[in-house]
């Protein structure tokens, strides 16, 4: 694993959870999610077999993320470890295990749902943990309470999370990634349809990504035609105009361009949930970026795809 397993599960943005008896399982599920563009799986310790499906996911899947989860003590940490486990996921705060993991340069997600739990966690140097059972204890506006004092803890929400009110939690800029078992669902365990997983895994990265249409950007050749052309539009649907350093927007739907930028006629801006997770699943999909652009504060606002489309540059943008 080149990169540093916590950064890469906030890129891939998913972490589904597996729990089965059948160790033999564990490496077509870890196969069908890289499949559906997961690659990430946390295994839970929570039988006698477990410790052999992480090994089968971690032999099936060489350069994926295989964690395990629900580990109560620094003898579960440590075998986990030894048969390769690239992170660690624990129910509660520990400090002996969360130290035993990091003598050993393994990330650590310790459960922490409260104040007092979530200091300890920072105390420990942690500044990403587990919220669960996310629902129950109120979903995001209960992260972003809890954001409230504590700005630089981001949280990697599962209990009750599922594909149809997983949304909230893409959007939330508090969620480091999300998790959960619906991601591998048992009836398709059970059958071994894996299929059923790779599909469920293809709609869970597209929801996360939540791509959208943003704006269109138009090339003027000056910047005096760039304000008339946003008034303009900005006229017929009663829109406020906006001008930035390169732009004038019409709304939000229309930015004309001060000078002709990418693209022989002007930019399609597809807006997302997070740039991170947008540009780490499109590069897996074969797709390069050719130019970013950050704000003051440093986040970055645009990435072009290298690829043009009739005429068109595309770029990411964030959504608002
Ligand atoms: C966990 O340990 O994180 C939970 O079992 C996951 O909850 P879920 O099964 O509702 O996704």
């Amino acid at each position: 694993m080149s990169e540093n397993a916590l950064e890469l599960i906030e890129k891939i943005g998913l972490l589904p959870l597996v729990n089965v008896s059948d160790p033999s399982k564990a490496a077509p599920i870890a196969q069908a999610l890289s499949k559906g563009g997961i690659d990430a799986i946390e295994v839970t310790l929570r039988d006698a077999t477990a410790l052999e499906s992480l090994a089968n996911a971690r032999k099936a899947l060489p350069n994926a993320l295989v964690g395990a989860g629900s580990v109560h003590n620094v003898a579960d940490a440590e075998r986990a470890i030894d048969l390769g486990a690239d992170f660690i996921v624990a129910p509660g705060v520990d400090p002996e295990t969360i130290q035993f993991c990091q003598t050993r340069q393994t990330p650590v997600i310790p459960g922490a749902v409260t104040a007092t739990e979530i200091e300890q966690a920072r105390a420990l140097g942690l500044s990403v943990v587990k919220f669960f059972p996310a629902d129950i204890l109120g979903g995001v506006k209960a992260i972003n309470a809890l954001r409230g004092p504590f700005a630089d803890v981001r949280v990697v929400p599962t209990g009750g999370i599922n594909l149809d009110n997983m949304t909230p939690y893409a959007e939330n800029k508090g969620v480091y990634a999300l998790g959960g078992s619906f991601l591998t669902p048992s009836a398709a365990v059970a059958a071994g349809d894996w299929d059923a997983i790779t599909s469920t895994a293809e709609r869970a990265v597209d929801k996360m990504l939540g791509f959208t249409m943003g704006h269109v950007g138009v090339n003027c050749p000056t910047a005096d035609v760039a304000r008339a052309a946003a008034e303009e539009f900005a006229e017929i649907f009663r829109f406020n105009t906006r001008e930035i350093d390169i732009s004038f927007f019409g709304g939000s739907a229309v930015e004309a361009m001060k000078k002709p930028s990418f693209g022989e006629h002007g930019h399609i801006a597809i807006a997302t949930n997070s740039m991170k997770r947008a540009i780490h699943h499109l590069e897996r999909r074969g797709y390069s970026f050719r130019f970013f652009k950050n704000n003051d504060k440093g986040e970055m606002i645009a990435a072009y795809i290298t690829n043009e489309i009739g005429g068109f540059a595309i770029h990411l943008c964030v959504k608002y």
